[in-house]
């Protein structure tokens, strides 16, 4: 059964690692991409907003890749396609803009066949094209997740997000590859390192599934990768050490970065909200690296199917949400 009318779906955008769990733990993140696939006589592409200016508008686009991956898995040729895509999420910031969009593709194009692939086979084609399942888990599942990868299977479990969580990125202005930034880090670490990690990812998995707040700060500490990356985003270590001693439960860099992600008690005061924004805005300005401060939620739902609105065009009911 092919949807001729098409479909619309929206895709939450996502930090990965939350410090110790490199690869592991992700949390979706109240930023959006909606995406419109339709059938049609030739493919064309209607890219709305500053974010995806520049990205190709032929059969190269990810999303039509990723889209014809789905058909061919399902055996069913749509070879040309009406794609419409809009999105919020800044790119190569480490707010896993690219998996929002692996995500979304993969979604809508199931959702336009009729649904012949469960989540699960959703989940493993993303992280076979994203390499990692962090970010494309929480898009997909929203919330939390917890995910390991074998290199063909991803298994992965939700946590609902404590309600009192907020959630402070700073997004420098500039972008960082996930390449360069995975170009940074050392092939083997020591024992202890190791060690340093499994307990801290451990201790914050249970610690956000049990609602434990209080545990977050010693729980976010990481020794596989931010000390190995802190050189490539200027202020960045200074942050991490002293976020908690101004307001923060903890701090990670989002992802492979440049975005910097502070965790924070929802009940705190303005006053307390304050001294941690300009304490980020003041780290990176002292290096030279001005920054965009957004207070976020974490997302609890993931990729989401929207009813199509039969009085308006997509960008038009797109261009509502975004204004709520
Ligand atoms: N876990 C990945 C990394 C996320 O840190 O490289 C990249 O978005």
């Amino acid at each position: 059964m092919i949807r001729r009318e098409g479909v619309w779906v929206k895709v939450p955008a996502s930090t990965a690692n939350l410090g110790p769990g490199f690869d592991t733990l992700g949390m979706a993140l109240s930023l959006y991409s909606w995406l419109e696939l339709k059938p049609a006589d030739k493919t064309v592409f209607h890219l709305y907003g500053e974010e995806l200016k520049g990205l190709p508008k032929d059969k190269n686009n990810l999303i039509y890749q990723v889209a014809q991956l789905v058909f061919a898995e399902a055996g069913i040729a749509i070879p040309e396609l009406q794609i419409s895509m809009y999105s919020n999420i800044p790119l190569t910031r480490g707010l896993g803009s690219s998996a929002s969009a692996i995500v979304g593709a993969l979604f809508a194009a199931n959702l336009l066949i009729g649904e012949p692939l469960d989540q699960a086979k959703l989940f493993d084609m993303a992280t076979a094209l994203e390499k990692h399942p962090d970010n494309v888990g929480a898009s997909l599942y929203g919330g939390i997740i917890t995910a390991a990868w074998d290199g063909r299977h991803a298994d992965v479990l939700r946590i609902e997000p404590p309600a009192d969580l907020d959630v402070l990125v700073a997004i420098p202005e500039f972008q960082l590859s996930t390449s360069k930034a995975r170009d940074a880090l050392p092939e083997q670490i020591a024992l202890q390192d190791a060690v340093y990690n499994v307990s801290r990812a451990s201790l914050l998995t249970a610690a956000l599934s049990a609602g434990r707040l209080d545990l977050i700060s010693a729980a976010m500490q990481d020794r596989l990768h931010q000390p190995y990356r802190a050189a490539l985003v200027p202020g960045m270590a200074r942050i991490l050490a002293e976020a908690a001693d101004h307001g923060a439960l903890g701090a990670a860099l989002s992802g492979a970065g440049p975005t910097l992600l502070c965790l924070v008690d929802a009940n705190c005061s303005k006053e307390e909200r304050q001294r941690l924004e300009s304490f980020l805005l003041n780290t990176l300005g002292e290096q030279g690296v001005p920054a965009q401060l957004m207070w976020l939620k974490s997302c609890t739902h993931g990729a989401i199917e929207l009813t199509m609105d039969k009085e308006s065009s997509f960008w038009d009911y797109i261009k509502g949400e975004v204004r709520t």
